[in-house]
């Protein structure tokens, strides 16, 4: 539980929401301890209802009672936000950008005063409290605030902390990630369709078996090629499915997607 401090969102969207579930589910603060900002009234009356959280209408007026501020708005809608609180943030706010290719460097420049700042990579799984969320310490930041973003990001899943420079890696990684699982899903469900499963059941299966390989992954700690040759007995089923995927070259796709990917985060990014 964090004791006596409050923490304000800017921007209460999608990932504004996840945020809020799993700090309140996990008891990590009191909704009281929430306090959330949009230029949408419906969203704010939404979570108003829905999680018992103080809602503004302004920015200023809420990040002036915040001790923590978290910037979930869309990463074009940035500076514009930190405009309208700059000057209402108390001294020794820390400040936690969720917004993708948005560096350090970029917040200190609009914040244009001495303020700690910590970045997070989460991914969409947030939404099921099931995020992988990659923390960097940015400028004027300690590692008591460090301490703090962790505190504040286990309640959505898991959390490392990493060097910003490799944030342009992770983004490309965990943080486009779930398009590439979902991609992969889908592809054993037609593979389901294709041989007489009905869609419902072949999406089922592929769901399920995703799903329990991360957890027998995660739990076991097992290296995942370990796991893959427990499966595939000798002249088995397995083996034959894994000889298609390696002749059409489904792990080199995988590598070069996140090549790929982090080359454009790089490109897109504001450094
Ligand atoms: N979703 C993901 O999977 C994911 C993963 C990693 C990182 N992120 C990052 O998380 C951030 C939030 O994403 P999201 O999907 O939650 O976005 P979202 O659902 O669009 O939420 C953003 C909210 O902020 C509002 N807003 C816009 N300008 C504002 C301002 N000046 N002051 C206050 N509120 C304002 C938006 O209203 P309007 O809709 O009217 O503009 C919207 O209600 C983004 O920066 C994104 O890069 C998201």
């Amino acid at each position: 539980m964090i004791e006596g401090k409050y923490i304000g969102l800017v921007g209460g969207g999608n990932m504004a929401e996840a945020i809020i579930k799993g700090l309140i589910l996990s008891k990590i603060c009191h909704p009281d301890q929430l306090l959330v900002s949009d230029i949408r009234p419906e969203r704010l009356d939404y979570l108003n209802n829905k999680y018992g959280v103080r809602v503004f209408k302004e920015n200023d007026v809420m990040v002036s009672k915040s001790d923590i501020v978290i910037l979930a708005v869309k990463p074009q809608d940035i500076e514009t936000a930190i405009s309208e609180f700059r000057d209402a943030l108390k001294d020794g706010t820390l400040i936690i950008s969720i917004a993708a290719g948005i560096n350090t460097a970029f917040l200190r420049q609009c914040l244009a005063k001495e303020m700690p700042i910590i970045r997070v990579m989460p991914n969409t799984a947030a939404l099921a409290l099931a995020s992988m969320s990659v923390i960097s310490k940015g400028p004027y930041a300690t590692d008591r605030h460090l301490e703090m973003a962790e505190t504040l990001f286990k309640a959505i899943g898991e959390t490392l902390v990493l060097p910003e420079k490799m944030i342009d890696a992770v983004t490309a990684l965990s943080g486009s990630g779930p398009a590439y699982v979902c991609l992969f899903i889908e592809g054993l469900a037609d593979g389901g369709v294709k041989m007489g499963l009905s869609r419902e059941v072949a999406l089922k299966l592929a769901i399920q078996t995703v799903f329990g390989t991360g957890k027998l992954l995660k739990e076991t700690g097992e290296h995942p090629t370990i796991l893959k040759e427990m499966v595939a007995s000798p002249g088995g089923t397995t083996i034959f499915g894994l000889h298609a995927l390696e002749n059409a070259g489904v792990k080199g796709a995988l590598i070069l997607a996140v090549e790929e990917a982090t080359k454009r985060s790089r490109a897109l990014g504001r450094r």
